[in-house]
């Protein structure tokens, strides 16, 4: 059913009263309906009274008091229900309480339609935004045909989320067109080769020899005789095994994947960048998505949803890039310990980090292979430079900078590359105003903070070089 089609205010009250039912084992009283209706149909108090000949002392205070609190117990979600939200919380209880419906049907080894699905999907409790994302990866999948196509940001950012909405889409609006969904989570304890295995498992194909490029050819014949959609979800985690065997399997399968005809679609996401994880580029074509925060009118939307309003919103937003991960922390943070008022959060310039990022970040400097020597020079200069100055550093500065903090003879090109890559994960910022305007770049003040803290020791800890650890692009 559709959601938009069921927000009638006399299904709603049901669907609410069952769970305040479930919560208290009561029934909404008469006058609690009548907050509930006028408060949908935006009438204040006074007119709410008026058309229903209760007493406005008495709904406001008798009533009302009693009934956010109820609800904000039932609905809440640890948030306050108040007036002024509840019409929005209605919805969004409404759409969610459909979208179980729906979703109910595609658990673990269920059928929707004719398509079987395997894996565990992450539970999605609320979905922001994400419209334009959507239609594009959607447009990639079911009209343009792509085989292979990788989702990349920084952790926390909402790959994993995205591609669950993805896949309940497409599901829900074509669920014949696969035989089989699989959702694999990548395990990091676990190498590409076996990923092949319980992948094959998964499908109950017979394999005669256990080598990789046999479980290569297997897998991909089968993906051309069935139609399947496979999502390998945190497809980094392989990386910490990397070594240059893996590299090279790496590249055999996306190549396979990707350039050979088959009806299939693999969707991977990542935190780093898939052709950073191969050797040889030239022939990588896999379309990639670089996700980043959430759209403003999203993020106002989930501030609004999890209690908090007020022109700072938009700063709060703009300070932490959309970052949904960051912007939950936050949020829970300034309930905590502000009451509430993102304008008092503001007044003590802190900045807070979210566990999701500050755990890719320690990743990504705790392993001597993911950073290079050079690159985490550039992190450290931009972030020591922007807390002198908050200011982007054009990139003529930065190399002068560099040269002038390293006292080496800098590659340009090196530079160059090493910042593309930075870029690419999402670690700097570039703005690139017009195309007769230098580059400048960077840091996003949570990121800034990690590297002037290096609250673990990492930052600084410079890897011993060796041939094999630089990454080409
Ligand atoms: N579109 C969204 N709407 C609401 N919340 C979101 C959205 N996207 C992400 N989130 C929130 O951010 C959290 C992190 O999202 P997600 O797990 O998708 O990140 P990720 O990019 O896959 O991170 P990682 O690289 O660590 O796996 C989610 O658990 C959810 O709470
Ligand atoms: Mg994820």
């Amino acid at each position: 059913m559709n959601p938009d089609k069921s927000l009638d205010i006399e299904r709603i009250l049901e669907i609410l009263e069952e769970q305040v039912y479930q919560h208290t084992g009561r029934y909404f009283l008469e006058s609690e309906k009548v907050l509930i209706k006028g408060t949908w149909e935006g009438k204040d108090y006074e007119e709410i009274a008026r058309d229903s000949g209760y007493n406005m002392h008495y709904l406001r205070t008798g009533v009302a008091r009693q009934l956010w609190l109820l609800l904000s117990e039932v609905i809440g979600n640890g948030i306050q229900v108040k007036k002024i939200y509840l019409k929005n919380i209605l919805v969004k209880l409404t759409k969610r309480y459909y979208a179980d419906l729906e979703v109910a049907k595609f658990d673990n080894n269920e059928l929707v339609g004719k398509t079987r699905i395997y894996g565990e999907l992450p539970k999605l409790k609320y979905f922001y935004g994400r419209e334009e994302e959507i239609k594009k990866l959607k447009n990639e999948v079911n009209v343009l045909k792509q085989r292979c196509l990788a989702i990349t940001g920084v952790g926390g950012i909402g790959k994993t989320f995205l591609t669950r909405k993805l896949l309940e889409e497409i599901l829900l609006e074509t669920p014949d067109i696969y035989e089989y969904v699989i959702w694999y989570k990548v395990n990091s304890a676990s190498s590409l080769d076996e990923l092949l295995s319980e992948v094959i498992k998964i499908l109950n194909l017979e394999i005669n020899k256990e080598d990789f490029q046999t479980k290569i050819c297997l897998l991909s014949n089968y993906l051309d005789s069935h139609k399947c959609l496979i999502v390998l979800d945190g497809f980094e985690r392989l990386l910490q095994t990397d070594n240059f065997e893996n590299k090279l399997n790496y590249e055999q399968l996306f190549i396979k994947l990707a350039e050979e005809q088959h009806r299939s679609c693999i969707i991977v996401t990542s935190q780093v960048p898939l052709k950073e994880m191969v050797y040889v580029t030239t022939t990588f074509n896999i379309e990639s998505l670089r996700l980043e925060g959430l759209e403003e009118s999203a993020a106002m939307q989930m501030l609004h949803d999890k209690g908090l309003g007020g022109e700072e919103c938009k700063q709060l937003i703009s300070f932490y890039r959309g970052d949904p991960s960051e912007l939950e922390a936050v949020i829970s943070k300034i309930h905590n310990f502000f009451g509430g008022s993102v304008k008092k959060f503001f007044e003590y310039q802190t900045t807070l980090t979210g566990e999701r990022l500050q755990a890719m970040l320690n990743q990504q400097f705790a392993q001597s292979r993911l950073l290079s020597n050079l690159q985490r020079q550039i992190m450290i200069y931009l972030a020591k430079t922007m807390s002198d100055n908050s200011d982007r550093v054009p990139f003529s500065n930065l190399i002068n900078g560099l040269k002038k903090e390293l006292g080496l003879e800098l590659s340009i090109s090196e530079v160059i590359t090493s910042i593309e890559i930075l870029e690419q994960r999402s670690l700097v910022e570039a703005y690139r105003k017009s195309f007769s305007k230098e580059v400048s770049y960077s840091l996003q003040p949570v990121i800034k903070k990690y590297i002037l803290v290096d609250p673990f020791g990492l930052v600084r800890k410079m890897p011993v070089q060796t041939k094999i650890k630089e990454v080409p692009l």
